[in-house]
């Protein structure tokens, strides 16, 4: 009989402890942190599904290349290990070291947008939407319709709605089109990946109208996974040979290795194109730092090199997707409303149809997290109208899932706390906001609950 059961492929060498709280404690912490998650100490927090952005666990491989690092300000050996590491996997000509993923795009777009222009994505994070419209550009989300319905399964929710693409480069032209982008897998649309046919559409299309194809990197390898168990004709390659196969199809990338890169800071920006990457390497000593290490410690580096491999190892990258499906099938086997089918790195509850008396503009998604930290100290973030404002295609709270970190008890008890409060859900009140920032206004926001 084949073995069934996928366990962790590791032994836990170093423990870091976490700290219950009671109910009472619980309602004054929220209180104080103006019910926005964000505001919380994480010490006041038991299961920390914030985000799983650099909030992973880093092998013994990782640490030990850590005290490897050379950090010297220019040319550094650890620089070298790095861009051979990354080079391998993506190919692409241009390997720029970022302090993170929102550098690498904030660098990107200041380069080759201008105001008026458009990008199109599958779904831009949030991040990647405001360093578009921070340089005067349009951010423009092109999922099929299918894809924005929470219930619906298909293996690959991810994909980009070619013809749309088509259609807004008939409408608007292509010379208001400076690049187009991929996120893989989609993050604000649930974690969903993006298949090699429809990266190969979107780069036909963008090749014949001469508009270079950025893919937005940050979970690589677990879009590789699923593409391997999806997708016909991948079932025998390796997950790097096909993340080797999908990079081939653009000219660059955006990448945040807190993800997929097996690290606690770091990132980078790719490009085939020599002049441009002058120009984003100029920017990049202006505020990030030298070429070499681009606000990034030696150590870094190197926990990086070690790290984005082994991201696309097949027994972690099995146990990943197995785990973050097991959170989901647990509690949507009780009725609760999650997108689906579970996506790479979080289960997205869909706060919309879990509270259905609370209107959009009382954020149903910041009332949903707001109780589970309540009901047993998990922090979640709200994907939804907080976060996106009009741009919203759906009110989601999103449980991530840092890697190599909790183990099934964890989320044993995850699923416990969500399933209370599914139980009492009727009596969830919405909420209304007392402060907002210009921009990114999730992250400091202030809100209330409605007066009864
Ligand atoms: N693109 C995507 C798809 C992301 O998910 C993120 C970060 C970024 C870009 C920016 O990278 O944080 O290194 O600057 N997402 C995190 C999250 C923060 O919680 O999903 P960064």
């Amino acid at each position: 009989m084949p073995i069934r059961t996928i366990i962790e492929p590791f032994r836990i060498k170093s423990v870091e402890p976490i700290r219950w709280t009671q109910r009472a404690d619980r309602e004054r912490f929220l209180q104080a942190a103006h019910y926005n998650l964000f505001l919380l100490p994480a010490d006041d927090v038991l299961i920390d599904l914030l985000t799983d952005s650099g909030t992973g666990a880093m092998s013994i491989y990782q640490w030990g290349a850590i005290m490897e690092g050379d950090e010297s300000y220019a040319g550094s050996r650890s620089f070298v290990r790095f861009k051979n590491s990354v080079q391998d996997i993506v190919g692409y000509t241009h390997v720029i070291p970022t302090h993170q993923g929102r550098a690498a795009e904030r660098i990107l777009f200041n380069v080759m947008c201008k105001p008026g222009d458009m990008v199109p994505n599958n779904t831009h994070f949030d991040t990647t939407r405001a360093n578009i419209e921070t340089v005067g550009a349009e951010a423009v989300d092109l999922l099929p319709p299918e894809s924005r319905q929470p219930g619906t399964r298909l293996p690959f929710k991810g994909d980009m709605d070619v013809a749309a693409l088509e259609a807004l480069i008939a409408r608007v032209g292509r010379d208001r089109i400076p690049l187009v982008m991929l996120t893989v897998t989609n993050n604000s649309g649930g974690g969903q990946p993006v298949s090699m046919a429809n990266a190969r559409a979107v780069s036909a299309v963008c090749h014949k109208h001469e508009i270079p194809l950025y893919f937005d990197a940050c979970r690589f390898a677990e879009n590789a996974y699923f593409i391997k168990l999806r997708e016909p004709g991948y079932a025998d390659k390796t997950p790097k040979q096909i993340a080797q196969e999908m990079f081939a199809l653009g000219d660059g990338c955006t990448m945040s290795a807190k993800k997929d890169g097996m690290a606690n800071i770091g990132g980078f920006l790719c490009t085939n194109d020599d002049i441009l990457a002058r120009q984003e390497k100029d920017l990049l000593i202006l505020t990030e730092g030298y070429p070499t290490y681009g606000g990034l410690a030696g150590r870094d580096l190197e926990a990086i090199a070690v790290g984005i491999q082994e991201s696309l190892q097949e027994d972690y990258l099995r146990y990943r997707i197995a785990s973050t499906a097991y959170l989901g099938d647990h509690i949507s086997e009780h009725g609760v409303p999650i997108v689906q089918p579970p996506g790479g790195h979080a289960i997205y509850l869909d706060a919309k149809a879990f509270l259905p008396h609370i209107p959009v503009d009382q954020f149903p998604g910041v009332a949903l997290a707001a109780e589970l930290y309540l009901e047993g100290g998990i922090r979640s973030v709200e994907i939804g109208s907080l976060m996106f404002a009009a741009a919203a295609q759906m009110e989601l709270v999103r449980l991530a899932i840092p890697r190599r970190v909790y183990t099934q008890s964890h989320i044993d008890y995850v699923v416990e706390i969500i399933l209370q409060v599914f139980a009492r859900r009727a009596q969830i009140k919405g909420m209304r906001l007392t402060y907002e920032a210009p921009f990114l206004r999730h992250f400091t926001a202030h809100l209330e609950p409605m007066p009864a």
